[in-house]
């Protein structure tokens, strides 16, 4: 993973939370905020937040005394995620790394993680933190996207790109959040971590979108790929997203388009 990766900055949170975030993350973030629910926590930690997609799902479904800490790397991100939702008393914002979380030992019955840990750097340092703020008998619950070839936008977006970027193709997608789906892995690094009882469902989901812009316009400047486009040319970032827009509409016509996604959501107990 390259530094870069974990920059969600400037303007890519908003745009991040108008475009990719109907597209691909809301599916999962109401499958999540269920799976929580159905656990009955009194307390809750969410790690790298975003721009508020679970906790939105997530605090309709809470008892009135629940405690509900949203945190993450960046502090832009958790701006945008405050400024989405009214003022809730069950629910505190802070900025927190998830590999050295600002919490004392035993105080979470549940950790939630949305298509985080593929930035982690040391995912079983992160692992170990989760699993040290949680108390006896919690629950880590967390998602991954599945590899890229089975995430259709994501991979026509790469492939697209690397046709005008051929010696040396951006490859963010691939290489970070498509990086870390090995169910054996995951696994392992969860053992190694001191959970428990590990299980991994697959979900596929349908990712829809108005039109193939909306697409390109979401992968190419809502994520960190943006940085990556504009290393390589600072003024491309329109032609390299026009260009992916053209592979979209080509392959999946030029109306409201859907594509597959898929990802693992795991459960661990501490
Ligand atoms: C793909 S976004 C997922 C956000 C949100 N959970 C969602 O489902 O929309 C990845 C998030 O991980 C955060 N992040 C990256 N490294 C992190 C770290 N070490 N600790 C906490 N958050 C981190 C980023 O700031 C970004 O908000």
């Amino acid at each position: 993973m390259l530094e870069t990766d974990k920059e969600f900055a400037g303007s890519i949170p908003e745009s991040y939370d108008k475009h990719m975030v109907p597209m691909i993350f809301e599916p999962y973030a109401v499958d999540l905020a269920q799976r929580a629910a159905s656990f009955s926590p009194g307390s809750i930690l969410e790690t790298a937040a975003g721009t508020g997609v679970v906790s939105r799902a997530m605090t309709s479904k809470l008892a009135i005394g629940t405690r509900y800490v949203a945190t993450d790397l960046n502090q832009a991100m958790l701006d945008y995620a405050r400024s989405q939702q009214p003022p809730d008393s069950r629910v505190q914002w802070r900025q927190a790394d998830a590999l050295a979380l600002p919490f004392e030992d035993a105080f979470f019955d549940l950790v939630c993680c949305q298509f985080g840990a593929m930035f982690f750097p040391n995912r079983s340092a992160a692992y170990r933190e989760a699993k040290r703020v949680l108390k006896p008998g919690g629950r880590f619950l967390f998602s991954v996207w599945d590899r890229i070839e089975e995430n259709v936008f994501a991979d026509d977006i790469t492939n697209a790109l690397a046709a005008i970027f051929p010696d040396d193709p951006p490859r963010f997608l691939a290489r970070t959040p498509h990086g870390y789906y090995d169910k054996d892995l995951i696994r392992n690094d969860l053992r190694n971590a001191g959970f428990l009882n590990v299980e991994i469902d697959t979900l596929a989901e349908e990712s829809r979108a108005p039109s193939p812009h909306i697409v390109a316009v979401a992968y190419c400047q809502g994520t960190p790929l943006r940085s990556e486009i504009e290393a390589r040319d600072p003024d491309g970032l329109n032609a390299a997203t026009d260009h992916a827009m053209s592979a979209l509409a080509e392959k999946h016509g030029t109306g409201e388009v859907s594509a597959k996604i898929q990802a693992h959501v795991i459960v661990a107990m501490a």
